[in-house]
């Protein structure tokens, strides 16, 4: 573990007790509502998907495209309603903390998410709540297991475009509570991807979310290749100039997919440093590492709901489902 984790934490954003009156999610745990991770989602966010759907949310108008990634994500929302979790936990790139891992507090964060590169396609208005007690346990569960955190509780910080994109495809009603946590940039720094600081990231956050009795649903919030254009057609919803950056980013995608599709979790440890290796992956920010880990590399495959390219990015939505053994193993 690089030592730049280890430095002594000292709090940045101040701590208050816990017991927020924002906390909107009591605990529920029983017998048919077992605590825990209940599955995760690698749910990519290119502002282009917001855009395509005209949400009331975000202000400029669009005629459509990317219908089958939007598609996919319809799959995804059904299956979010139908396991009722009482938390979505999203890691995001966007949220770039050059020490440590910091975790959004702020009780009702509220403002303009705009996409800095794209802003005549995003400028979204967002308004949600944040489990509060779940997000200050995953502070002092971080900082127990060696790792420098933060409770992020400036309600001025504006939410990134990676968190904002992520959660309303996920969940366009935002009737479900969340928690956000920051990408550290840190592995940005090494030639190659060292994601270990996400192992540790991920169990930790498995064992506040049991602490806490939550059944949560994680949100890995990655493209995959992310190579893209840097020329813009007249219509950015124009289909027809919509293809993969390269074959050789398709194909390391599809062999990424292959092996989420047909092998246990397991596997994924190496699949994903060669995909990063191969493509320049988004998810050298950790996203899907920190997922995964958090629930114990589930020995099931993962079920690709669907691919499709953005700007030449490759982007799959991905649901990995809590197995009968309870949501960690190994
Ligand atoms: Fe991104």
């Amino acid at each position: 573990m690089s030592r730049v984790f280890r430095l002594e934490s000292v709090p940045r954003y101040g701590r208050t007790p816990v017991a927020s009156q924002a906390d909107p999610v009591p605990a529920r745990p029983g017998p048919d509502r077992q605590a825990g991770i209940i599955a995760g989602f690698l749910a990519p966010h290119p502002p282009h998907l917001i855009y395509a759907e005209n949400p009331p949310q975000n202000e400029p108008r669009s005629t459509g495209g990317w219908e089958v990634l939007r598609w996919a994500y319809e799959t995804a929302r059904a299956r979010i309603r139908q396991l009722a979790p009482d938390v979505l936990i999203v890691h995001a790139p966007h949220w770039i903390t050059m020490v440590g891992h910091h975790v959004n507090c702020v009780p009702n964060p509220r403002g303009i998410s705009v996409e800095p590169i794209f802003p005549h396609l995003f400028r979204y208005r967002y308004d949600f709540r944040t489990d509060v007690q779940l997000a200050e346990a995953l502070v002092e569960q971080y900082e127990a297991a060696g790792l420098v955190s933060r409770a992020m509780r400036d309600p001025d910080v504006r939410v990134d475009y990676a968190t904002i994109g992520a959660l309303h495809m996920a969940n366009p009603a935002w009737d479900i509570p969340v928690v956000s946590i920051s990408a550290n940039n840190n592995p940005y720094f090494y030639s190659e991807a060292d994601l270990e600081q996400m192992e540790v990231l991920g169990r930790a956050t498995a064992e506040a979310v049991q602490r806490t009795g939550r059944r949560a649903i994680l949100l890995a919030s990655n493209s995959l290749s992310h190579l893209h254009f840097d020329r813009e057609s007249d219509l950015p919803e124009d289909m027809s100039r919509e293809y993969p950056f390269s074959n050789e980013q398709y194909h390391a995608d599809m062999v990424l997919l292959d092996t989420i599709r047909r092998r246990p979790g397991a596997a994924l440890r190496t699949a994903i440093a060669d995909h990063i290796a191969a493509t320049e992956a988004e998810t050298k920010a950790g996203s899907l590492s920190w997922m995964l880990a958090a629930m114990g590399w589930p020995d099931t495959p993962g079920d690709v709901l669907g691919y499709g390219t953005i700007i030449g990015t490759g982007n799959a939505v991905v649901q990995w489902t809590r197995g009968d053994r309870g949501e960690r193993r190994g």
